[in-house]
């Protein structure tokens, strides 16, 4: 009688635990995708693989270990002028290349995930313990350094927030006082038509009825005043604002907006 009874508890509980292991053993190897990279140790020492990878990993569920040398890669970090340009430290270009004749689909995943908006945020995000960071803004860090000193975006942040910072977060400092259902400069950045968008804002609704460029718009109708405080801007504020906008990193795809 003893004997029935450890039986019939027994027995679930074994089918039970076995099932689990049969779930969990074969329904990960079988999703298991993986990739091997390889970088050189002078970007390996860095850490920013360390804080790019997971993030890839995390949005496309392929494993990226580290390759030990580049034959054995099925994707490479290098300066060698092969693939397309990804990031740069100094006048450094990185670049990616996907490598071999049957190269995966993956390593084509990692390729395009790392030229895209949502890599770049992750790679100009890092900073190393020695300060040292990377950027992806290739048009701007490209330029000879007298060129670049042109390139200053403190008037255009301050255009932003007088006239646009109402309404939208321009930066964390603003966010609070906006309105949130109102998509912050970040989230707008992560269209990849932005900048059209802002060459026109002021022909994008809400703004027509408040808005003003000089020599551009009609004056506000007499019938139909304004209905908050005006914005009057010149087309040079407006590139200024622009010129700003083109260095906000963009907001990360989860807070991607939808425009009515
Ligand atoms: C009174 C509030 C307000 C102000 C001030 C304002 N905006 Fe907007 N803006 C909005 C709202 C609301 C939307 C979203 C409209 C929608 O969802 O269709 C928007 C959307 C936009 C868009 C996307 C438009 C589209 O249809 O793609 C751009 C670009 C933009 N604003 C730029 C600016 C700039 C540049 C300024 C400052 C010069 C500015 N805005 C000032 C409220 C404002």
């Amino acid at each position: 009688m003893k004997k029935e009874n450890d039986k019939i508890i027994i027995t679930p509980f074994v089918w039970v635990l076995t099932t689990f292991f049969l779930l969990l053993g074969g329904g990960s190897w079988a999703e298991q995708k993986h990739i091997a990279l390889y970088a050189p140790d002078s970007l390996t020492g860095t850490g920013v693989l360390k804080h790019i990878l997971p993030r890839f990993s995390l949005k496309h569920n392929i494993r990226v270990g580290l390759a030990p040398i580049q034959a054995q890669a099925d994707v490479v970090l290098s300066r060698q002028k092969e693939g397309s340009p990804a990031f740069q430290s100094g006048s450094e270009i990185w670049y990616v290349s996907v490598q071999g004749e049957g190269a995966s689909d993956f390593a084509e995943t990692f390729r395009d995930w790392i030229t895209s908006d949502i890599g770049k945020s992750a790679i100009e995000s890092f900073v190393s313990s020695d300060g040292m960071t990377f950027s992806t803004q290739f048009d701007v860090a490209l330029l000879t350094p007298q060129e670049t000193e042109l390139v200053d975006v403190t008037l255009g942040h301050q255009i932003a927030m007088k006239n646009c910072g109402r309404c939208h977060a321009i930066d964390e400092t603003n966010r609070k006082k906006t309105i949130g259902s109102t998509p912050s400069f970040a989230a707008l950045r992560t269209f990849q038509d932005w900048e059209i968008r802002f060459e026109a804002f002021f022909t994008l609704n809400p703004h027509p009825s408040f808005t003003q460029i000089e020599d551009v718009s009609e004056p506000f109708s007499e019938g139909s005043p304004p209905p908050i405080s005006p914005i009057f801007l010149t087309l040079e504020e407006l590139d200024e604002i622009i010129a700003y906008t083109r260095q906000v990193i963009p907001a990360d795809l989860g807070q991607r907006i939808q425009l009515n």
